[in-house]
């Protein structure tokens, strides 16, 4: 298992460029290129771990890869394979469900499976409305854990209101929806991220979007393939944009970056306590995508309680924030944090204290009193973003993470570019 120190650093002023790219385009750039008849063309398809296992579950679903090392060709199989064996997910919850949803109608048996963290994750949030609509789909805890089977069977069109604003119970809803004997609907109590929508439109695909609503017209024909390049994820990019906020002086310019509304809410909060940000679009392609300039300006406490789903993948780096900001800041109406890649409300909280920070559980958040760190040894949990969260605020006191392995499912090159800005990383390897 691998620890990692990281110690503080002095001010700095940089360009960013080469950040991970985007893990939910990239898993649905995997996957979705198997609904076209031609091959996909995807350049910057990311190189994680997790999207690796999307990869994989492709090409034994029968779809043959082409990699010269930056662009990535998926050439779809004329009929779905039944693999002679399970599917693994690896520690991602998207493709895990994206993959319901899609398998749910496909001719064959599938077993879906992952890490001891997936493992442990709720599935029957997708696996009861599939159920509903003709799907058969179990697993441990009556098909609420992995490892999910699935028999592929027709499906009737449905209505389904999710009582959840998650974008990976719209995709895989939708997945299905494309393969129903007739039209469908997905709506959703607040906007989740729409990379799906966004996408699949794209392709061809008729899909009609009113608000929180979304129509699904079955399939007549294949789609068109995918042409496009995966910009930065920008919750990736969300570790260097906390770095500049919290290091007094310092400025840093992250390029290339998907500037989605639904994927930037968390840069808007480190605005209104006082980060400067701007935001140079320079292209649209399926997304926008730009740069993003991220200036130190003194923080001030704040309390986060709308637009949720837009910025839950970076509530552990926020804390962060709210650490080093003057007063008492708070998260609140997040209880999907307790079933992400750990408990992220209790994990985030464990280590803040760790570090002297007084902070505060509540079920659906946490809040957190700002003041000055102090150097502390902190677990990742296996959790990538818990991992990198406080790598970053190591940079303010000094902090060691154990088990920093799983920064690789989504942030292979994180330490590289950390040293960038002039950190100084030293490796411990144990048992
Ligand atoms: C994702 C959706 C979100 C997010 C996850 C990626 C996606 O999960 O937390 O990291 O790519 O659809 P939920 O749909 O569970 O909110």
């Amino acid at each position: 298992m691998k620890s990692l120190h990281v110690k503080p650093i002095k001010s700095f002023d940089i360009t960013l460029c080469g950040i991970a790219t985007d893990k939910s385009i990239s898993h649905r750039a995997a996957l979705f290129s198997l609904l076209s008849d031609k091959p996909s063309i995807i350049k910057n398809y990311l190189q994680g771990e997790d999207t690796m296992c999307t990869l994989h579950i492709v090409q034994s679903l029968g779809a043959s890869v082409a990699y010269d090392g930056d662009v990535m060709i998926i050439t779809p199989p004329q009929k779905l394979q039944e693999p002679p064996h399970i599917l693994d997910c690896g520690n991602s919850g998207t493709a895990i469900r994206l993959l319901m949803g899609f398998l749910a109608s496909k001719p064959g048996f599938f077993v879906l499976h992952g890490d001891e963290y997936l493992a442990n994750r709720p599935m029957l949030r997708i696996a009861n409305p599939l159920r509903s609509i003709g799907a058969q789909i179990d697993g441990r805890d009556n098909g609420n854990l992995a490892p999910i089977g699935i028999r592929g069977q027709k499906l009737s069109p449905f209505e389904y209101a999710s009582p959840i604003a998650s974008a990976q119970v719209k995709s895989a809803m939708i997945l299905a929806a494309l393969n129903a004997s007739g039209p469908s609907g997905v709506s959703e109590p607040t906007l989740s991220r729409d990379h799906t929508e966004r996408m699949l439109q794209g392709m061809g695909a008729n899909i009609q979007i009113d608000g929180l609503h979304v129509k699904i017209h079955p399939l007549q024909e294949p789609l068109k393939p995918l042409e496009l390049t995966v910009p930065s994820d920008p919750s990736s990019a969300f570790f260097f944009a906390l770095a500049a906020a919290i290091t007094p002086g310092s400025k840093i310019l992250l390029k290339d970056v998907l500037l989605n509304q639904t994927r930037i809410e968390a840069y808007e909060v480190l605005r209104r306590m006082g980060t400067k940000i701007s935001y140079i679009q320079h292209s649209n392609i399926y997304e926008p995508i730009g740069d993003i300039l991220v200036e130190y300006g003194p923080l001030k406490c704040v309390d986060v309680d709308a637009n949720i789903p837009w910025l839950i993948d970076e509530i552990p780096a926020l804390s962060i924030a709210f650490a080093n900001a003057q007063g008492k800041s708070s998260v609140k109406n997040a209880k999907e944090l307790r079933v992400k890649e750990s408990d992220r409300i209790a994990t985030t909280v464990q280590n803040l204290r760790k570090c002297g920070i007084e902070a505060n559980e509540f079920e659906d958040g946490f809040e957190v009193v700002g003041s000055k760190l102090k150097s502390a040894s902190v677990q990742s949990y296996g959790d990538h973003r818990i991992a990198m969260s406080f790598a970053i605020a190591g940079l303010s006191c000094g902090i060691e993470v154990e088990d920093t392995d799983c920064i690789a499912t989504s942030f292979p090159n994180f330490f590289q570019l950390l040293e960038k800005l002039g950190a100084d990383i030293e490796d411990k390897i144990s048992e």
